[in-house]
């Protein structure tokens, strides 16, 4: 179950969302769902980050099973959600789809290629979507 509860873009806001989610994770646990995903309340409009006060804390607690939080997250600060227990898992969106090898890049520390927004959601099967460099590609460029 993917949740993105403090998105307030195409009229998807709540008037009380830190509520809503606790209510929605008390209810899943009641069904044992597996894992709950929440986005992180910083991603107030579409992938770009804000301050904010809010937190995913107190969902986090209220949920039984794996929680995964995503939004905004890079090396550091993905470890340090998890070495702090606010979250079992972190997941990269757009980290991902630049860098292919994501997994490999973090564990070595090694480079990231950067996200070009302007190919975010064109319809182009490959442009903006497989055809980013793996790490080895680019030491040999
Ligand atoms: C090109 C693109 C497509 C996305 N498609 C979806 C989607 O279909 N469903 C969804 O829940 N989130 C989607 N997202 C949002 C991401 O899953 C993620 O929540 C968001 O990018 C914030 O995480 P990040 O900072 O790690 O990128 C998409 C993001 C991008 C950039």
């Amino acid at each position: 179950m993917r949740l993105s509860i403090f998105a307030n873009y195409l009229g998807s806001g709540d008037s009380n969302p830190e509520a809503l989610g606790l209510y929605i994770v008390k209810s899943l646990n009641k069904y044992d769902i597996l894992y709950s995903h929440m986005i992180e309340p910083r991603m107030k409009t579409l992938a770009e980050m804000a301050e904010c006060p809010q937190s995913l804390v107190s969902i986090r607690k209220s949920f039984n099973n794996t929680f995964i939080v995503a939004g905004g997250y890079g090396r550091e600060d993905g470890t340090k959600a998890v070495a702090e227990n606010r979250a079992d898992l972190v997941a990269y969106g757009r980290q991902f789809l630049a860098n292919p090898d994501l997994p490999k890049r973090l564990e070595l520390n090694a480079p990231l290629n950067k996200y070009n927004r302007n190919t975010f959601y064109i319809s182009d099967p490959v442009v903006g979507y497989t055809d980013y460099p793996f790490l080895d590609e680019t030491i040999t460029a």
